[in-house]
């Protein structure tokens, strides 16, 4: 896991990035004001977006990794390499922002599928530095699907 300068980041990641920041503009978060986006990058080489989408049930939210990996699926896509999270500086607070148990779960039932590890590019709209980690790094010891027979 590092931080780094958006300026040392490569074109890929950067066009990664962009692709979150759009989703991001499509998020639907009237509770919390806390936009998210997220672009995956599939093993066939195509980008897919989602963003996150609440609801006055809060507990029935979706956040913007699980929405694009859900819409991933839906358009046949299991095998991810990559995924960029972009959100917006909210109460001045200008932090890439390290995802929620559940989307990390998530991601480790693709990267199981993918058969590698997925790269995981994490900025705010600032893009002044980005975080670099990856599915195994964020997750060391997951519920294997294994255990559940997948
Ligand atoms: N959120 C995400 O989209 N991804 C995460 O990894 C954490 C949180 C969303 C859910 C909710 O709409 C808002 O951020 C505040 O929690």
């Amino acid at each position: 896991m590092k931080t780094v300068k958006a300026s040392m980041l490569k074109r890929w990641q950067v066009r990664l990035l962009d692709a979150a920041e759009s989703a991001m503009k499509t998020a639907y978060c009237p509770y919390s004001c806390f936009p998210v986006g997220a672009a995956l990058l599939t093993s066939g080489g195509k980008i897919i977006t989602g963003s996150n989408v609440e609801n006055a049930a809060f507990g029935s939210t979706i956040c913007a990794e699980r929405a694009a990996l859900v819409r991933a699926n839906a358009m046949g896509n299991r095998r991810v390499k990559a995924m960029a999270v972009v959100t917006g500086v909210v109460a001045g607070r200008d932090v890439p922002a390290a995802p929620c148990g559940s989307c990390r779960q998530m991601r480790y039932e693709f990267r199981h599928i993918s058969g590698g590890d997925i790269q995981l590019i994490v900025a705010t709209t600032s893009r002044k530095k980005a975080l670099l980690t990856s599915v195994d790094e964020l997750l060391p010891l997951p519920f294997d699907p294994d255990f559940a027979g997948g």
